[in-house]
């Protein structure tokens, strides 16, 4: 433990890294990059002490699928990169910070639902979501907020499609996950916001054991809890976490996604002429962006060796995918947004391994259908804003914008 208690905490580079003040696309300093001294070094974390960061793709690769990290928050020692309430007796389903077969059990239950096929049966209904808000915002009359008006409710609107809560409540369910996502909003109204939204829910898994209709809450209502496989409570926050995880990055790449594709107007006309481009767009703007910006923490069980660094049990580890999205031998000029790109597939914006986003065939349908439904019906869209000018959410876990003023 000897070099462990010697770390000068203080003389490391401070983390989460912000991006050069005039193009914050990019997710580090070069300063900060010095300061690191390699692929892989000690960072200064938010909270109080340190954590190995892992930049190169390989490195995160190896580190993602490696049993002997834990993704427990609540461990003692594990690397905290923001703020996180106290642990809750409702978080029963919060799968993605558990490990071993108490998160696998969970995760197999939703692998179907997400499949591919699977997603297509409500791809109608992201359509029908997408051109709705376009179309309300059209009638709002320009300026508008981008944000508010599209970006943020497609994705709840989706998972309420996709959970099969009904028409009627989804003016509720809008408003508290706004509530949730915004920014300007205080712990007490978020908690208020999202004790409702879990209320909701219950009723809602309550009513499917009788009534059972053609989505995933009923599907597991009958399926799972009905056969004594799955708690009741263990399935509200399960639609929780897939409430709450598939929100802010879903709103947020949109919003990103719209704001280069305006400071690249060709890339615009192309898919407005070209909505077959739009697959391969996704896939360049979702390496490029990277909004889980801070990356993924993990906290080592067992001593390990990644990217031939000795990681003792104990220790913090933090994966900046937006580094190894990045990184010179997996894609080339990777500052460059670049549509064509024929290995932007290899990006991690999802992650890598154990933990790899179960949403993202939904994730892809959502922000393919936005872009070429804004190409096509606001031929004019214009922005006044510049990333740079932008107001910037520096210590959110996702990269993006507060407002995106737009006109057409
Ligand atoms: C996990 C990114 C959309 C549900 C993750 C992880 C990342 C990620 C990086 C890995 C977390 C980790 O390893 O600790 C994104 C991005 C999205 C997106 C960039 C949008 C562009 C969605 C959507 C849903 C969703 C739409 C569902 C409706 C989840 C869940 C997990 C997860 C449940 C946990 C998986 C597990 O722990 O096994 N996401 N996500 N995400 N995501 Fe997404």
């Amino acid at each position: 433990v000897g070099d462990v208690i010697d770390i000068d905490v203080a003389s490391l580079p401070a983390y989460p890294f912000i991006g050069p003040d005039d193009n914050p696309f990019i997710p580090v300093k070069d300063a900060d990059l010095e300061r690191l001294g390699g692929s892989i070094g000690k960072v200064r974390l938010p909270f109080g002490g340190w954590a190995w960061l892992i930049t190169e793709h390989q490195d995160v690769r190896q580190l993602l699928r490696h049993p002997g990290f834990s993704s427990d928050q609540y461990k003692p020692g594990f690397p905290v990169l923001n703020p996180i309430p106290p642990k809750q007796d409702d978080a029963s389903g919060l799968f993605i910070f558990m490990d071993g077969d108490a998160h696998s059990r969970l995760r197999r239950m939703l692998t179907a639902e997400f499949m591919i096929k699977n997603i297509r049966r409500i791809e109608p209904l992201i359509e029908e979501t997408v051109i709705e808000s376009l179309e309300r915002m059209r009638g709002l009359g320009a300026p508008v907020d981008l944000m508010a008006e599209f970006a943020l409710p497609v994705p709840s609107m989706t998972i309420c499609h996709l959970l099969g809560v009904p028409y009627s409540d989804h003016d509720f369910f809008q408003h508290h996950s706004a509530v949730i996502m915004d920014r300007k909003s205080g712990p007490a109204e978020v908690e208020g916001a999202l004790g409702a939204l879990a209320g909701l829910l219950g009723d809602l898994v309550e009513a499917k054991r009788t009534e059972p209709t053609d989505d995933l809450l009923s599907r597991l209502v009958i399926e799972r809890v009905v056969p004594g496989e799955l708690r009741k409570d263990e399935l509200v926050s399960l639609a929780m976490l897939l409430l709450v995880a598939g929100h802010e990055t879903t709103a947020n790449m949109i919003g990103l996604s719209a704001l280069v594709l305006l400071q690249h107007p060709e890339h615009l006309a192309a898919l407005r002429e070209n909505p077959d481009l739009a697959p391969g767009m996704v896939e360049e703007l979702l390496r490029y962006l990277t909004v889980v910006r801070t990356g993924l923490p993990r906290l080592a069980m067992e001593d390990a060796e990644i990217g031939g660094q000795k990681i003792r049990a104990g220790e913090g580890v933090v994966a900046m995918l937006a580094m190894s999205n990045r990184d010179h031998s997996v894609f080339s000029d990777p500052e460059v947004f670049d549509p064509a790109r024929r290995e932007a597939h290899r990006h991690m914006a999802f992650g890598f391994g154990l933990h790899q986003c179960i949403g993202q065939p939904l994730a892809r349908a959502e922000l393919r259908v936005a872009l070429v439904e804004l190409a096509r019906r606001f031929p004019g869209l214009r922005s006044e804003v510049a990333l740079a000018d932008a107001a910037q959410r520096p210590m959110a876990v996702t990269f993006g914008v507060a407002e995106l003023p737009v006109t057409w």
